[in-house]
């Protein structure tokens, strides 16, 4: 790693995998975290789905942040601290720090290894670029590292990828209100939320033909089989999703394909044939819709882009 870049391991505890998995399989209904999903297996299926052609968010982000880079970087102005929110392989950043050209980049995710060869990478393609990497849980507090040696001339969350979808309503303005305070007096937020559109088009996106949504879906059971000495069979479990009208989310589910015990350490749960573990929503919103969340947690809408389809949004909010 270049000497430019640093890396900051606030390691996001495996103890509490264990506990949110047994406290969620407990409950009733059943439910799991989706930032489990994102292991090296997760984080690796999660790009195959991102080059999936019924997966859209990804390609039609990347697309508006390329068409618009110019604009978003003009808002943004020149030398600020880009602090990304679940940087993963730091693909759309490479594009804003191309346009922007901040005084830092500060990429935050849970997966310490895919994070850890993004820094490197971004290192090498942007050699005057600090990348200052925080491993870390950030749906948690943590402590930022200190970013005044770059003298930054404001902070800029960046939140990309509509991840803000896996909160409730209630959660996402918590998560914002948190960003917000993070951003500081005179920062901004720059945030990926995808759409409200036609049905066929959103269940379709989460579940593709080609089963990947679905092994990226089971893989949480495989990874709580490696992780914890649990004994999931796999083919006992299937992948469902659906759009919940009334929410304005699509639910995914894996539903027991018969009534069986299943072990994890030395804890039994039952399921019954058809019950389901919730393990992801994905909330979509309106333009005005978004706009409203985040000014509860005291965001001004600035700009934002939208596609000719009307698929996806990026807002950009000051604080
Ligand atoms: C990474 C949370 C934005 O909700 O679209 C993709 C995750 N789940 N396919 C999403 C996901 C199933 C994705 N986010």
């Amino acid at each position: 790693m270049s000497r430019l870049a640093a890396f900051h391991d606030l390691s996001p505890r495996a103890s509490s995998f264990r506990d949110d998995v047994l406290r969620g399989l407990g409950a009733s209904p059943k439910r799991l975290p989706p930032k489990y999903f994102y292991d090296e297996i997760g984080s690796a299926l999660f790009d195959a789905i991102c080059a999936l052609p019924e997966y859209y968010p990804t390609r039609v982000e990347t697309a508006l942040i390329q068409t618009h880079a110019a604009a978003i970087a003009g808002a943004l102005g020149g030398r600020c601290a880009l602090i990304e929110f679940g940087s993963g392989a730091s693909r759309k950043s490479r594009l804003l720090i191309t346009a922007a050209r901040p005084a830092v980049y500060v990429p935050i995710d849970i997966a310490r290894e895919t994070l850890r060869q993004a820094a490197e990478d971004l290192c090498h393609a942007f050699p005057e670029l600090p990348v200052v990497a925080v491993c870390a849980d950030y749906s948690q507090p943590f402590q930022l590292p200190d970013l005044v040696p770059y003298r930054p001339r404001r902070r800029v969350v960046f939140f990309p990828g509509s991840t803000i979808g896996n909160f409730d309503p209630d959660e996402a303005v918590a998560f914002l209100a948190n960003a917000r305070g993070l951003a500081g007096a005179g920062g901004a937020l720059v945030i990926g939320v995808d759409l409200r559109k036609d049905m066929g088009v959103l269940t379709a996106a989460y579940d593709d033909p080609q089963g990947v949504t679905a092994a990226f879906n089971l893989n949480v059971l495989a990874r709580i089989n490696r992780e914890l000495g649990a004994d999931f069979d796999l083919r006992a479990f299937r992948h469902r999703a659906w759009y919940a009208q009334a929410p304005g989310r699509i639910e995914m589910h894996l539903e027991s394909c018969r009534d069986q015990d299943v072990r994890i350490g030395t804890t039994r749960i039952a399921f019954a044939c058809g019950e389901t573990i919730h393990t992801e929503d994905s909330y979509k919103y309106s333009v005005p819709g978004f706009q409203a969340l985040a000014a509860r947690a005291g965001f001004r809408p600035a700009a934002c882009w939208v596609d000719d389809a009307n698929l996806f949004s990026i807002h950009y909010m000051t604080c």
